[in-house]
């Protein structure tokens, strides 16, 4: 089978690497994907968004499967695109359709369907530059922390949120009035401010059935000690200690299957990855957000716990047979650290060289923002460059091997997180499993 990826993130290296496994692939394409993403397939210099350049790409190179890993193609309407047009609908497209992708696409829309199908999350209101003064009166009224979200796609950059009323007012003036042009701000959510442990848990699904696959914890800011401005993610861990067999069935009761029925309800279209964003609050799980894709750097830890072939899983979901799909997971720690240039996720210089200490790149390092010069050596090309991950029987284990490829890993201005997984390895430690 010829399997074009559509991304360039370290998300998308560790599906070219677990695709490259698979029995059932003839040639892997990565559109415009990374140095890393090379060494297990053909990159293709598309852009992810080019709809017509793909088509025709996939068309000369007898595509029959496309996997698509960010969100922003799949809000755009890739799946449709590609569905609903004669010479390309024989094309699988790993990924849901638009109405689907609008889980991600449009908070407001996500609340609602939250609404519709009973599912725990925060209470919402939502305003546009007509209601701004009800906006301004709402934060009035209620009480910090303020939650304000763009309704659209803002890159990671459209959710703040502060403890004083004055900055809350400006902020929410700023994203309606100054960012007006942006149609992600075009609406704005302020939220209720829930507390508790983040988790990111993931289905596979054809639109009937699913299969969860391994959660992970995220490390999103910048800062040790969850410090600092927010990130793509900084580090992950899989499996989640708290993420007990008692949790995780209330995830499934309380969210997964009532958002599975909704999406039945409402006829729409998902053959792809859904993405919930958890918040663990006191034992009881609600939904922060959904994503239409798999995390990153989530699957970084999450891909390399999974026992089966991949692409058998991307044709069941294709195929609408998920139900006979029976997923193998290593029970082991996976821990995966995130290696970001200097200044990160502000400005940051690029184009230095990458190297390793043994001349080789030690397993299970995956690229995000790298490339290669015009001398063909690795150099870096964005601000969050690798994710080392490691396998360990223990969670510290798992961490230690991660930290110690580190070691063998430099450019300039490197930087890295050196507390991912600490939180919860006192937790183990209070339980002895370690
Ligand atoms: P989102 O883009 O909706 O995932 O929001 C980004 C991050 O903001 C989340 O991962 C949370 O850490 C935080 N966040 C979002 N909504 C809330 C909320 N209602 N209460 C507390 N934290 C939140
Ligand atoms: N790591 C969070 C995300 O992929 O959105």
């Amino acid at each position: 089978m010829n399997i074009l990826l559509i991304g360039s993130g370290g998300r998308e290296h560790a599906l070219a690497w677990k695709m490259s496994q698979s029995s059932y692939i003839n040639k892997l394409y990565i559109a415009p994907g990374n140095a890393g993403t090379s060494e297990c397939g053909v990159n293709v210099d598309i852009d992810i968004c080019d709809f017509d350049k793909l088509k025709d790409f996939a068309l000369s190179e007898n595509i029959q499967l496309i996997v698509v890993g960010p969100e922003l193609p799949l809000v755009n309407g890739i799946y449709n695109y590609f569905r609903e047009q004669n010479d390309t609908s024989h094309i699988e497209v790993i990924g849901p359709s638009s109405k689907g992708a609008m889980l991600e696409g449009s908070k407001h829309f996500a609340k609602e369907f939250m609404l519709r199908n009973n599912i725990p999350t925060a209470s919402f209101k939502t305003f546009s530059i007509d209601t701004l003064k009800d906006g301004i009166d709402f934060i009035d009224q209620n009480n910090p922390p303020y939650v304000l979200k763009a309704d659209g796609l803002a890159s990671g950059k459209g959710v703040v949120i502060c403890q004083d009323k004055e900055e809350a007012i400006q902020i929410l003036n700023k994203m309606l009035k100054d960012y007006s042009d942006d149609s992600a701000y075009k609406e704005v959510l302020i939220e209720q401010f829930l507390s508790g442990i983040e988790l990111s848990v993931f289905i596979a699904t054809d639109g009937k059935s699913y299969v969860i696959l391994p959660e992970a914890k995220d490390y999103k800011r910048i800062g040790e000690g969850d410090t600092g401005l927010n990130t793509g993610g900084m580090g992950a861990v899989s499996p989640v200690p708290f993420a007990n067999e008692e949790f995780m069935s209330k995830i499934e009761e309380r969210i997964i299957k009532p958002t599975m029925q909704g999406l039945i309800n409402e006829e729409i279209d998902y053959k792809g990855f859904i993405f919930f964003g958890i918040m663990n609050s006191d034992g009881n799980p609600y939904l922060i957000e959904y994503n239409c894709r798999l995390g990153d750097p989530e699957t970084q830890a999450i891909l390399p716990r999974i026992n089966n072939d991949i692409i058998e899983l991307f044709e069941r979901i294709a195929a609408g047979t998920l139900d006979e799909f029976e997923l193998s997971v290593n029970p082991s720690f996976a821990a995966t650290v995130i290696l970001a240039s200097g200044g990160y996720p502000k400005e940051f210089q690029k184009h230095f060289p990458i190297s390793f200490r043994n001349k080789s790149t030690p397993h299970l390092v995956f690229h995000a923002g790298t490339s290669f010069d015009e001398d063909d050596k690795l150099i870096t090309n964005g601000g969050r460059v690798m994710a080392v991950t490691s396998i360990g029987e223990y969670m510290k284990q798992a961490l230690d091997v991660s930290y110690y490829k580190i070691g063998l890993i430099s450019f300039n201005n490197m930087y890295f997180r050196k507390d991912i997984g600490q939180d919860l390895l006192s937790e183990l430690q209070d339980s002895m499993i370690l």
